[in-house]
């Protein structure tokens, strides 16, 4: 099942293999994707969807060294070699929109940018910066009602650039405790105002930037990843968690997105979320569901044949196996993930994981 085509509403899909975003830190300085960036993505392309790493919509998103962005021309023609290698060996690729928002250190943002998030408390935590190296997350600014309308408008217009510089659609990062997951969760939202202090309020960031982005580029190019009971980035579950996203996955359905994306980190070392409530979680959202953390192939297989995804996203495995649809045809080995090279500039642990057949030749 997991190998044989499949349809994301309009869209082909040569299996049911999706790549799960995964931050790599090869942009520029300047947050511009970079050659080896469209041949990491090449490589991957027998993958039915890719799913970037996250790329900020903004300016004041850009809160990693070295993360992509797409808020200008520049970016847009940076972008097209990365979509193009991947479809020209026929694969899809989605991009996500990822705003870090407080998860974030000035020294990484470009000259003029600021770090803002729903409040002015700054995220417990370091953030990594190619100059001095480790430091706590910098101190945000409280977002007005101004700044709020304006990070809405730049993830539409970002999702818009997606389109022109030729990908299949955009994934919304509403996991992980980025901005849209730090309107969500009540941990970090302590706003009193319409943003905040009811369920509905931290769920309304979320629903307008989804339907700003829905009204940019069409509600079957959206779809849009969420961590409940995710510990990432100073989140953590909190009183009322499960009916609050059950409310959001339910307004997230009634916009008919091509797929609502469940993060589940206890692979990771993150709290479980409970078969029940992800199974709650697909019947509110109604749409096409993709499963993701610490997935192989019999585990893949298991999930899609109870009927609990139609899709498996995979992180680690496709990472570390450019190849990976081919190694799970035949049954090969997959290599292991080199840690030490998940966000280091160059090549090394990014594009030089053999695949099956040069490590046979
Ligand atoms: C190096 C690395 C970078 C990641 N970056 C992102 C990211 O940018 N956006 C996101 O939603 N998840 C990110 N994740 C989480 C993965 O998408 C995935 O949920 C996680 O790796 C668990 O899946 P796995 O067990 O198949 O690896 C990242 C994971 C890794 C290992």
């Amino acid at each position: 099942m997991l190998l044989q085509p499949f349809s994301l509403g309009s869209i082909p899909l040569r299996n049911r293999v999706v790549m799960a975003p995964m931050t790599r830190n090869r942009a520029t300085a300047e947050h511009l994707p970079t050659a080896i960036m469209a041949d990491y993505y090449g490589q991957r392309a027998s993958i039915g969807l890719i799913v970037t790493e996250g790329v900020s919509p903004s300016p004041n998103g850009a809160g990693y060294a070295r993360i992509p962005g797409l808020y200008n021309a520049e970016q847009v023609a940076a972008w097209k070699p990365v979509t193009e290698a991947v479809h020209a060996r026929g694969g899809r690729i989605f991009m996500q929109i990822m705003h870090t928002g407080r998860a974030s250190h000035t020294a990484n943002l470009p000259v003029g940018a600021e770090v803002v998030g729903p409040t002015s408390v700054p995220m417990p935590g370091e953030i990594w910066t190619d100059g001095p190296g480790l430091q706590a997350a910098s101190t945000p600014r409280a977002m007005t009602e101004a700044d709020i309308a304006a990070a809405i408008a730049e993830y539409a217009s970002s999702a818009s650039l997606a389109i022109e510089a030729g990908f299949d659609g955009v994934e919304l990062h509403a996991a992980n405790g980025y901005l849209i997951e730090q309107f969500l969760n009540a941990n970090v939202n302590t706003r009193t105002d319409a943003w905040g202090g009811s369920s509905a309020a931290r769920d309304r960031f979320a629903l307008e930037v989804t339907r700003a982005v829905v009204a940019a580029i069409g509600s079957g190019r959206v779809g849009i990843r969420l961590s409940p009971f995710g510990a990432f980035n100073a989140t953590g579950a909190f009183d009322g968690v499960d009916a609050q996203f059950l409310e959001l996955a339910h307004a997230l359905g009634a916009m008919k997105l091509a797929y609502l994306h469940l993060v589940d980190h206890s692979s990771m070392g993150a709290p479980p979320v409970a078969a029940e409530f992800k199974a709650s979680l697909r019947t509110a959202f109604g749409g096409l569901f993709i499963a993701s953390g610490g997935f192989d192939r019999a585990r893949a297989e298991q999930v899609l044949a109870d009927g609990k995804a139609d899709l498996v996203a995979f992180g680690r495995p496709a990472l570390a196996n450019p190849d990976l649809v081919d190694r799970f045809t035949t049954g090969a080995p997959l290599n292991a993930p080199d840690f030490t090279t998940f966000y280091t500039p160059g090549v090394k642990g990014y594009t030089d994981y053999p695949a099956v057949a040069a490590t046979v030749a």
